[in-house]
């Protein structure tokens, strides 16, 4: 059992890691998936740890002021994350979202204390579905304000507090949780930050460890694929931007593409099966472990995060 804690912040990661056998059991691959249960954090997401993790590097490097202002873009959980971390420390924190994300996801972020900002989508943008030129006029919208308000841009895109935070938390927690028996990690990235951070963790550890890029049908970007369909309903990543800061000299052992139906479908068996209720990206990631062990990878061991709740899209048609 953990200590008493000083604040929520240090109820940040640790968290537990979960066998899926009913579902493997259920496509009929062999081979192990172990799952992540990042949907845990006080955010009810992996971006906790990243929200941390930027704060005190910034902290520690001296760019973000005591009471300075903190501003970001997000896809809400990110905004969730540093929502926490901001009351917790003592920073006003101002979130910039595309209409298109849920709106829960904006009513959570307010009740944490912070201004939410929405972002009016493309024209002839499906709400649910951001795509890569949504996300930069909400990257305008952001910029203007950080200026505006003299504020502190989290930035998770580029600063390395995000990826240092799975390098030194995420990666090390799959390792000792699985003593050392992970053989595979597939990622559905965004930033790119839980990918970069748990592979370097993983591959300092064992380099025969392969890590696998995963992104949506259509908009494989990092893969090198032409985009062709930007919109999908996989949350929180799968943006189409071929050049992420953090993919740059890092091994990629291979690119994997989940459609959003299957990423929707593999949430609801997850659900069913194995009583963990988490979000689309979830249910993409488990896809492509599913993939992996239907081919190049039947038989082995795969890590992979369940990286944010399903209570997240209930205004979604992700629950019937
Ligand atoms: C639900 C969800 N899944 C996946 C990701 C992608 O994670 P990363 O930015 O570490 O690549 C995010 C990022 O915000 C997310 O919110």
């Amino acid at each position: 059992m953990r200590a008493v804690m000083n604040s929520v912040v240090e109820a940040i990661g640790d968290t537990p890691l979960v066998r899926l056998d009913r579902l493997t059991r259920h496509a009929g691959v062999e081979g192990t998936i172990l799952a992540k249960l990042d949907y845990l954090n006080p955010g009810f997401s992996k971006k906790d740890r990243a929200a941390l993790g930027i704060i005190e590097e910034a902290e520690r490097a001296g760019t973000l002021k005591p009471g300075q202002t903190v501003v970001e873009l997000t896809s809400g959980n990110m905004g969730t994350g540093l929502a926490i971390v901001c009351a917790i420390r003592g920073y006003p924190f101002v979130a910039v979202m595309s209409k298109g994300n849920s709106e829960e996801r904006a009513r959570m972020m307010r009740a944490l204390g912070a201004e939410v900002i929405l972002v009016d989508q493309l024209p002839g943008s499906v709400p649910g579905q951001v795509s890569g030129g949504d996300l930069e006029l909400v990257d305008r919208e952001a910029k203007r304000i950080t200026q505006e308000r003299s504020a502190f841009r989290a930035d998770q895109f580029h600063r390395d507090g995000n990826w240092l935070a799975h390098y030194r938390t995420t990666g090390p927690e799959l390792w000792q949780a699985s003593g050392g028996a992970i053989e595979v990690f597939a990622d559905f990235i965004g930033s790119g930050g839980s990918y970069a951070g748990v592979t370097r963790a993983l591959k300092e550890r064992d380099p025969a460890i392969r890590c696998y890029v995963v992104e949506p049908d259509g908009a494989a970007a990092a893969a090198g694929e032409p985009v062709s369909r930007p919109d999908h309903p996989i949350q929180g990543g799968g943006y189409a931007m071929a050049d992420l800061a953090f993919l740059k000299h890092l091994p990629v052992d291979g690119y994997l593409q989940v459609s959003g139906e299957q990423a929707r479908e593999t949430a609801r068996l997850l659900a069913r099966l194995e009583g963990i209720f988490g979000g689309f990206s979830a249910g993409a990631n488990v896809a492509a472990a599913l993939q992996l062990l239907g081919g190049a990878e039947a038989g082995r061991t795969i890590a992979v995060v369940i990286c944010d709740s399903g209570l997240k899209y209930l205004s979604t048609d992700l629950w019937g």
